[in-house]
């Protein structure tokens, strides 16, 4: 039987906007299971954004239950839910977010310095190889790709050996072939390690290569047929 990594129900998410109350993530029901492979999809605003926050524990729940790794996150505190996350979950966003003074493995190096993982360098070339950046080791961010750069920002993610992968528009920044490429990665660690994904994704040619779609509308799972109308 396959092992829930993230079970919500009711899952609540809401921000104040000056006067108005935004429900960002409203009611959502989800299991996400160990090996999964899940896109979320759904217009700019759905709340693709806010619910992989919440299960990436970055933020705290309004209300609803969620529990990540059978750990129920309703009940830690936000000052805690960093020591919940470090570690366990990593993160891809569509910036790349690296660091343009230290070179790709530098970047990879700090992240697992601050987690207080570090890993052999023969660890790290064999990251590098994985992501297909074997060759790009020395190079600085902006010598490198967008394409590449995304690839050191997985390898970063990857280095701290993640319960799963959390990606939110990994290939946003990313014309049509890279942005494939990039999806080539997810779908091959998925695939060869079972590590779970959750990806949040605009575009549907890449979305419908996952295991399951998720679709959202102003903070609600909606059906597939729904969200073609
Ligand atoms: N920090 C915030 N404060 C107020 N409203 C927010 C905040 N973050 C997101 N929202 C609102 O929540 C809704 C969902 O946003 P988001 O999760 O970013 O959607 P998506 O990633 O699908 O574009 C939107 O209406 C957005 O304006
Ligand atoms: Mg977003």
């Amino acid at each position: 039987m396959k092992k829930p990594v993230i079970k919500a129900e009711g899952l609540t998410k809401i921000y104040i906007r000056g006067t108005e109350e935004v429900y960002a993530v409203n009611g959502i029901n989800l299991e996400i299971n160990d090996g999964d492979f899940i896109a979320l999809m759904g217009p700019s605003g759905s709340g693709k954004t806010t619910l992989l926050d919440l299960i990436g524990c970055l933020d705290n729940i309004s209300s609803g239950s969620l529990e990540v790794f059978g750990k129920d996150v309703s009940k830690v505190k936000e000052n805690k839910l960093v020591g919940l996350r470090r570690g366990h979950i990593g993160f891809i966003f569509q910036e790349f977010l690296l660091i343009p003074s230290l070179t790709a493995i530098e970047n990879v190096e700090l992240s697992l310095y601050f987690a207080r993982r570090p890993q052999e360098r023969k660890k790290l070339l064999q990251l590098f190889d994985k992501v297909g950046l074997g060759h790009r080791l020395n190079h600085l961010p902006k010598e490198m790709s967008g394409g590449e750069r995304q690839r050191v920002a997985i390898a970063r993610a990857l280095a701290v050996s993640p319960k799963f992968l959390i990606a939110d528009e990994p290939t946003g920044n990313l014309d049509t072939r890279s942005s494939q490429d990039i999806f080539d990665i997810f779908k091959k660690i998925n695939k060869d390690e079972g590590l779970t994904i959750i990806l949040a994704t605009h575009n549907p040619k890449l979305g419908s290569q996952a295991d399951r779609v998720i679709y959202l509308k102003d903070g609600r799972i909606i059906s597939k047929e729904d969200a073609s109308l």
